[in-house]
């Protein structure tokens, strides 16, 4: 028995990599582009374990699936690969519609070949685990409710529709081809091993540097933030046991605004790496240009989740975030190895002189 993992070296797909080995002794075969997100470096702790296969190549590239689903068997492919910035998709969409449609489309029929001749117990036994965001569902009022499954697809940021696009082609495959997939929506995770261009990690990198901790607008935005070990059980759990051809959303009932997450992150690194001044972090606070269609508030209603397959959090917020700072403090070599010149680059051309 084996796993195809995509996107493996990347923030979520490392952590589940890593997770997996430690609790099983079922080979991964991890294919990964290694885009500016993908690190060989997250997978360190498996590097020389022969249940970890590193293929470096792209979910586009349909002959070499095509090859490691004849050569591996797995039983499973669990696809985390993705361009996943909103920003990025702002200022550069193509990216996003080449990987997270296209990239997945050409997955999907490498994988619809495969699943098609394997023998009648394997077929049924084979899943095709999507792992997708809540950003599909567009963006809440104050006083909505949670995003549930059911919720209207209104993707508004060109990550999120090409996000949406992939979703309806797994969708598709499920009632067309009859592949059995699953579909997982997400929200905000945070945890080791994130890119320091999402707002936590960015915001940790940004206070030790000395820098500008840039909050867009009014920093009142909602999101419901996940610490990654809790994604990556839900994952588990929708492997082991979730009904062919459902969706089913996973979140972590903890609604912030970013002004609180920032602001919390600040009174962490006060505690455990206080400024040499004396003074807190927060100073170190600016408020810059909104995000263009910045999405209000996001929510995530996980009930179906906890009822079907027993899945609740872990971690709270103060818990995850806790673990999450001392991460990064005990791991200023990765930051270092991870912010490279063209990262800098991008932080340059995307927050101008302030960063
Ligand atoms: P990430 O950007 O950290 O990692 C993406 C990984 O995919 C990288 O290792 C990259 O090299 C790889 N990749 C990109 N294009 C590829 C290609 N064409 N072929 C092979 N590999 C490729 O992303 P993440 O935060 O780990 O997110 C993983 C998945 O979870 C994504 O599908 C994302 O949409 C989804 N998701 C993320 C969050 C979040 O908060 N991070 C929340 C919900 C859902
Ligand atoms: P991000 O981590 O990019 O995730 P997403 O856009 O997928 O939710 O951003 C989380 C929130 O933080 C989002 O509302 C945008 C905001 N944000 C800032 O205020 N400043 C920043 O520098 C970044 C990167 C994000």
């Amino acid at each position: 028995m084996t796993l195809l993992v995509t996107g493996g070296a990347g923030f979520i797909g490392s952590n589940f990599v890593l997770d997996w080995l430690a609790g099983t002794d079922e080979p991964v075969v991890n294919l990964d582009v290694l885009t500016y997100a993908g690190n060989r470096q997250n997978l360190a702790a498996v590097d020389g374990d022969a249940r970890h296969i590193f293929v470096h190549g792209d979910i586009g590239d349909f002959a070499l699936v095509s090859k490691l689903l004849a050569e591996h068997q797995p039983r499973a492919v669990l696809h985390f690969a993705a361009e996943s910035h909103v920003d990025r998709s702002i200022h550069g969409p193509e990216d996003f519609i080449q990987t997270n449609i296209v990239g997945t489309f050409r997955l999907l029929e490498a994988v619809r070949a495969y699943h098609g001749q394997l023998p009648e117990t394997a077929q049924n036994a084979f899943r095709f685990l999507h792992v997708s965001t809540d950003e599909v569902y567009g963006s809440l009022g104050s006083d909505d409710p949670a995003f549930s499954e059911s919720s209207r697809y209104a993707p508004n940021s060109p990550y999120a529709a090409s996000k949406a696009a992939s979703d309806h082609l797994v969708r598709a495959y499920r009632h067309t081809y009859g592949l059995p997939v699953l579909t997982s929506n997400c929200s905000n995770n945070y945890g080791p091993y994130q890119f320091p261009e999402k707002l936590i990690p960015l915001v940790i990198h940004h206070a030790l540097a000395g820098r500008a901790l840039p909050v867009y607008g009014d920093g009142l935005q909602v999101r419901d933030w996940l610490y990654v070990g809790d994604h990556c059980a839900a994952l588990r759990r929708m492997l082991d046991a979730g009904r062919i051809g459902e969706t089913y959303n996973v979140g972590g009932c903890n609604e912030k605004t970013n002004l609180e997450v920032v602001r919390t992150l600040c009174t962490l690194l006060d505690e455990l790496r206080p400024r040499a001044d004396g003074q807190s972090y927060a100073m170190q606070i600016d408020f810059v240009a909104d995000r263009p269609g910045h999405d209000r508030r996001y929510a995530i209603d996980a009930g179906k989740l906890e009822r079907e397959l027993g899945w609740r959090p872990a971690e709270s917020f103060e818990t995850g975030i806790r673990r999450t700072v001392r991460w990064y403090l005990d791991h200023p070599d990765w930051v270092e190895q991870v912010t490279s010149g063209a990262y800098r680059e991008w932080v340059g051309r995307h927050y101008g002189a302030a960063a």
